[in-house]
């Protein structure tokens, strides 16, 4: 809670603003009864008009008052609410984008419900808290300047429906609010995971034990829902029926104060009646207590995501970009994914001179997209270090390093537009001759120019709409067209059969010659053209040399080389 209301400081003058608006509002409220209780009350003594001028612009100026005021504060508060959101916001996203591997809607789902249900502390907690204090004690000091007994009526009767029932809302509401909250969040993840799914559940046959257990997350969380319903129903009943003991202990102390002369029976009315329009002020409090502990539940998720190490540090004063052509080398590089975990990558050493390629290769889980995740600067080496001419890239900003080292990963994403706006996402400039190039160079011109609507086909959520080939010969033409000055490619061919694998591998050796490349892969077909091969096995380099060397040695190379041959369905066993 402390550090949300950290979090508010910037907008700490504008939240002061919303809270002297409600003051205004619910204060013109409380003085809208006050003044025509006593208007009504005089005015049966029939006293000559002039005399009830005053107190009718006083209960016109209170009826207007009370609407104006409150769409201010709305208007304040609100603002000052979306600010503070916005700015937390930005500090999530912050951590969570360099985050690669982060997957699923569900807990980027659950998040963004986080950030939303903190802004519960400001509008519907601390605002209507802090007007209520003051209002609230306003009326009490009007209703003691009246009668004194009549202020303790009220004041107690303040502190039962402002204290004591919102206190006991929160005590009932924490076990329900934590079982809430968790069966949404699961109820989220069951959803986002089922649809993505669909296809599986359908084809196993799967499907009605998904939903009967949506069914029952459902109920559950029905259940939980009317648990914090009555919980709430609870507070405001008792908090109305404090309200009503205090217009009754107003007629008990007020009649006898008239009998005996202390009050003016003009004035009983306003005795009275001010409880009925403090009670407004102090409604709402239950409610605010319960949205405090969901508040205090979505904050804690929230913190917990901005207080993850970072997995990059990025340099308070970055270094200038050292400029073309640029020569990266990586020595003794060691890296890891948690901070006590194994080593993925364990001492590896390269070198990218310009127009130099060099491929990467080894048994899945050997380190390769570790290794490219490092030189992207998305992770930081554990140890070793990287340097882009000889500068640390320690001391680079990961945009910088970003701006040279460019990669096509073997989850390429395609957004659910056309073709070509999915190209010029790389280069938003490109002209109508580059984007052709880069579609030639990526062999994919020809059916581009095939298709009735060309570049303006679109390409479907996900590229659901074009092959598994042609989807990645579209990121590749992308990462073509972005003409970074360094290129890695994780796995282009990852998703496709072997042919179309081998093809779009020729074919992108051809499309990067003469281009500093880092080409990662499995398949080791076409590597004839790469300038040094290295075999990654554990993390740690087990050979390297050109592919005529490597298969002239009987190393980890020649065993890959022959198991892909041997297992080829496209070429004959010998
Ligand atoms: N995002 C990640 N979080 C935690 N561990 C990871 C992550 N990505 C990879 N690893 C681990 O690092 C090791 C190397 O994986 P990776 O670099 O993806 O191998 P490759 O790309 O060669 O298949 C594996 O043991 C894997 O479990
Ligand atoms: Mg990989």
């Amino acid at each position: 809670m402390r550090r949300l209301l950290a979090l508010a400081r910037p907008s700490g003058g504008r939240l002061l603003l919303a809270v002297l608006f409600g003051v205004l509002a619910l204060g013109s409220g409380v003085g809208l009864m006050a003044t025509s209780a006593w208007l009504i009350s005089r005015a049966a003594q029939h006293p000559p008009v002039l005399t009830l001028m005053v107190a009718i612009v006083a209960v016109r100026a209170f009826g207007i008052g009370r609407g104006v005021f409150r769409y201010a504060e709305r208007l304040t508060g609100h603002d000052a609410t979306f600010r503070i959101l916005a700015d937390l916001r930005a500090r999530v996203y912050e951590r969570l984008v360099p985050r690669s591997g982060l997957h699923g809607g569900d807990l980027l789902a659950r998040l963004v419900a986080d950030v939303d249900a903190v802004q519960d502390l400001y509008l519907r907690a601390l605002l209507p808290g802090a007007v209520a204090a003051v209002v609230g004690g306003a009326s009490v000091g009007l209703a003691w300047a009246l009668l004194p007994s009549a202020g303790v009526v009220l004041l107690a009767a303040l502190l039962v429906a402002g204290v004591l029932a919102p206190w006991l809302s929160a005590v009932l509401a924490r076990r329900s609010e934590r079982r809430g909250t968790e069966l949404r969040g699961e109820m989220t993840t069951h959803v986002v995971d089922s649809l993505q799914g669909a296809p599986e559940l359908v084809v196993y046959g799967a499907a009605p034990a998904r939903l009967a257990e949506a069914a029952r997350l459902d109920q559950a969380y029905t259940r939980t829902a009317a648990r914090s319903a009555t919980t709430a129903g609870a507070g405001a009943a008792l908090s109305t029926l404090a309200g009503g003991l205090a217009v009754w202990g107003g007629l008990a102390v007020g009649v006898p104060a008239v009998r005996s002369g202390r009050l003016d029976g003009v004035l009983l009315a306003v005795v009275v009646l001010l409880p009925l329009a403090t009670f407004e002020v102090v409604a709402g409090l239950p409610l605010a207590a319960q949205y405090l502990e969901r508040v205090r539940r979505s904050a804690s998720r929230v913190f917990a995501v901005l207080d993850r190490d970072e997995p990059v540090r990025e340099p308070l004063a970055p270094a200038a970009l050292p400029s073309a052509p640029y020569v990266l080398r990586v020595r003794d590089l060691r890296a890891r994914w948690t901070p006590d975990g194994p080593y993925a990558l364990d001492g590896v050493s390269l070198d990218l001179r310009p127009g130099r390629r060099c491929a990467v290769v080894g048994a899945s889980g050997s380190g390769k997209t570790t290794l490219a995740t490092v030189l992207l600067r998305l992770l930081e080496p554990a140890g070793g270090m990287v340097s882009l001419n000889g500068v640390d890239v320690r001391s680079l900003s990961g945009d910088d390093v970003r701006r040279v080292v460019g990669s096509c990963g073997q989850d390429a994403h395609l957004f659910d537009t056309t073709i070509g706006a999915n190209l010029r996402l790389a280069r938003p400039s490109a002209t109508e001759e580059e984007i052709h190039d880069a579609l030639r160079r990526a062999r994919l011109l020809s059916w581009v120019s095939a298709l009735p609507e060309g570049l303006d086909t679109r390409v479907g959520e996900h590229g659901a709409r074009v092959s598994g080939g042609q989807r990645q010969r579209i990121a590749l033409a992308r990462t073509l067209l972005a003409d970074f000055p360094i290129l890695l490619l994780d796995e282009p061919t990852e998703h496709l059969d072997v042919a179309t694998a081998d093809e779009l591998t020729a074919d992108l050796l051809s499309a990067t010659e003469g281009r500093t490349t880092l080409l990662v892969t499995h398949r080791l077909t076409g590597l004839e053209a790469v300038d040094e091969i290295i075999v990654l096995s554990r993390g740690r380099v087990a050979d390297r040399g050109t592919h005529a060397e490597l298969l002239a040695r009987l190393g980890p190379y020649r065993s890959m080389w022959e198991l892909e041959r041997r297992y080829d369905p496209l070429r004959v066993s010998d």
